[in-house]
């Protein structure tokens, strides 16, 4: 059994997280539930923030807000000294409701909108991250109108292959992100944005994938930006004063996963950019990170209630649980893999294999081939790893309600996010005046 963060198995042999007793918060919030491990959150963004300060003198890291935005958790990443990056008006409207000093934003997005580019001028973000050639004069165009000057990097897909999902393969040639270095554009983007009075160039900016397991490619990837870096410096004279290298460092969803520890992926950053830099003899850049599932994954845990449990003789045992593709797409999606512990049940050695499936009208497998203890309706299932795009992804599917969040520490679980009630689910709905009498 894997367990993270604070996950313990207590006296009573139920899980506990964040010394919370699992069953008592199904009971108490109802399932399902997301519930997020603050302690492991901090200790992860402290632990992040350590391997790279440590080694560099001028970094920031900003927890990539897609992976779960709640204005608790913006509070959280702000008193961890981290910025945030935000993809959306919405990511940045929750940044600013929850009061996230806009200096440490980033504002990201491959095709915003006028009002999130002019939210993002208004607002004066830290950086707005330029994703395409025609974005550079719509933004200058805004910032000319708001009497402003953004700040930018350029975000560049530098051609790095990585060994993950092809859905969260962002950093190569044939990517609809940003621009490409082999092409010219990256280099065509920065000349256009050194020429638009309102817009300062900042630097450059990578995101090469998510949940990555090896070192190789972002050693790879920072050596590329750093020598496009150069071309940049040779062709039009420019320096770059920040290197965003995005994020991307993967986690533990099955025990056999080994991502890498935060020790040796910065030290393998770090290694790439001072030695890439001391050979041309270039100043240090401020470093930036954006890890979202790294920071906030492994935290996470989502509690159901089991109910049918369906066992066909020699094939295989179903067993159901109270939410699934609308709370978590990542199987349907990527093939994502879990595991999952049954809370009540967590000292009893396990003696089956079974099959958990969501209740949508889909096949909606969550996990495949879960050993167990024997399972029966009433028992609460724990689902790890549940931190990143869970929450940020969760649908309506089937007019479910979207789950609780709860945040734990310490033996205190309070509320994040309420669950949502039939009332939420039409409370959007608007019925056209020929539709309001009553049918004859
Ligand atoms: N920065 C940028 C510009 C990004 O696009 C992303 C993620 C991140 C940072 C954070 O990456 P992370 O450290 O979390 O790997 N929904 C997919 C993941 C999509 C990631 C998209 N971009 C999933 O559930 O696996």
């Amino acid at each position: 059994m894997m367990l993270l963060g604070t996950q313990r198995v207590n006296d009573h042999g139920v899980l506990e997280i964040g010394g919370c007793d699992a069953v008592q918060l199904a009971r108490r919030f109802g399932t399902p539930l997301y519930l997020l491990d603050e302690d492991c959150f901090r200790q992860t963004c402290r632990g992040y923030r350590r391997a790279f300060e440590s080694r560099y003198p001028d970094v920031l890291i900003a927890f990539a807000g897609k992976a779960f935005l709640t204005t608790a958790l913006c509070r959280i990443a702000h008193q961890e000294g981290l910025g945030l990056d935000v993809a959306s008006a919405g990511e940045l409207h929750t940044a600013l409701k929850a009061g996230f000093p806009t200096e440490r934003l980033f504002l990201h997005g491959s095709n915003k909108s006028p009002d999130e580019l002019e939210m993002g001028v208004h607002h004066r973000v830290g950086r707005i991250v330029i994703d395409s050639l025609p974005e550079i004069a719509d933004l200058q165009s805004v910032a000319l109108r708001l009497g402003s000057v953004a700040d930018v990097l350029v975000r560049v897909t530098p051609g790095v292959q990585v060994n993950t999902h092809t859905h969260v393969q962002t950093g190569k040639v044939d990517s609809k992100f940003g621009l490409c270095i082999v092409d010219g554009s990256a280099r065509e983007g920065v000349s256009r944005l050194l020429a638009s009075p309102n817009l300062r160039f900042r630097g450059i900016h990578c995101h090469i994938g998510s949940q990555i397991l090896d070192l190789a490619p972002f050693r790879e990837a920072a050596e590329m930006m750093l020598d496009f870096a150069a071309d940049l410096h040779a062709d039009l004279g420019v320096a770059i004063a920040d290197l965003d290298l995005g994020g991307g460092l993967g986690v533990h969803y099955q025990s056999s996963d080994q991502p890498p520890s935060l020790d040796d992926y910065a030290e393998t950053v770090v290694s790439a950019v001072r030695s890439r830099c001391d050979a041309r003899s270039f100043p240090l850049p401020r470093l930036l990170q954006e890890p979202g599932r790294r920071l906030v994954g492994e935290a996470g845990t989502t509690l159901y209630t089991v109910g049918v449990v369906k066992h066909i003789p020699g094939v295989r045992t179903y067993v159901s649980v109270d939410g699934g593709l609308s709370d978590n797409p990542r199987p349907a999606l990527y093939g994502a893999r879990y595991e999952a512990i049954v809370a009540n049940k967590a000292a009893q050695p396990s003696t089956q294999t079974v099959t958990i499936v969501g209740k949508h009208c889909e096949s909606d497998v969550l996990i495949f081939d879960l050993p167990t203890p024997s399972i029966a309706p009433g028992d609460i299932l724990a689902v790890q790893t549940t931190g990143a795009y869970n929450h940020s992804m969760a649908s309506n599917y089937n007019r479910l309600p979207r789950p609780a969040a709860v945040l734990l520490s310490r033996g205190r679980a309070d509320l994040m996010v309420r669950r949502e009630v039939l009332a939420d689910l039409v409370r959007c709905d608007r019925l056209p005046g020929r539709l309001r009498k009553p049918t004859p």
